[in-house]
């Protein structure tokens, strides 16, 4: 495996601190709308594919995209003030351990008037299940499912994606796993095969 593919199918949880960060040239607006909300390119490219698909642009609009680790901390510190520490521990990643850290996240939300930036509204219906179902064609995976909190220890996000890449990505979703479970399948084949 080379050094990419170990990027974009890289774990980052709240036991796994982000390794791998993207250079800042890598790191591109993947709506032209919003030239502050940044993605590493490929998943940028990909993410404006699906877009297009879906004749989506101005329906969806991203919320959040990449993230240094002090925009992470006062995410985080924000959170913790205003919502307290149980919901942020759910919806906000520990600075160090989250994905929109790698470039490869996005939140994306429904358009709307009012837009809550921990929890944007991403309905399972309309364009945005279409974005959903379409979605791993494309390289993302829901990272956050419902039930599966256990796992992934953080709550059920609908709008967070999460670029891994083709066909991980259709493995993924078509067997019902998170990134966690995935990979420890690929490990244990791999281990097996030895
Ligand atoms: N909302 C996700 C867990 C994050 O903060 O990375
Ligand atoms: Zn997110």
């Amino acid at each position: 495996m080379n050094h990419r593919a170990n990027f974009y199918l890289q774990l980052v949880s709240p036991d796994h601190p982000v390794e791998l960060v993207p250079a800042d040239q890598d790191l591109i607006p993947a709506f032209k709308a919003f030239p502050d909300i940044l993605m590493e390119r490929y998943a940028a490219f990909a993410l404006q594919a699906l877009i297009n698909r879906l004749h989506a642009d101005g329906q969806i609009v991203p919320v959040s995209g990449f993230r240094t680790q002090q925009e992470q901390q006062k995410i985080w510190d924000d959170t913790v003030k205003q919502s307290g520490l149980a919901y942020t521990k759910k919806y906000v990643a520990i600075p160090g351990c989250s994905e929109h850290q790698t470039g490869l996240a996005i939140d994306l939300a429904l358009n709307k008037e009012k837009i809550d930036f921990i929890c944007p509204s991403f309905p399972n219906e309309g364009v945005c299940r279409q974005f959903q179902q379409l979605a791993p064609f494309y390289g993302f995976i829901l990272r956050y499912p419902e039930g599966k909190e256990q796992v992934t220890k953080i709550g059920w996000e609908p709008w967070h994606f999460r670029y891994v890449g083709t066909p991980h990505a259709q493995i993924i979703s078509a067997h019902n796993l998170t990134l966690e479970e995935y990979l420890l399948h690929t490990y244990i084949s791999k281990a097996c095969a030895r």
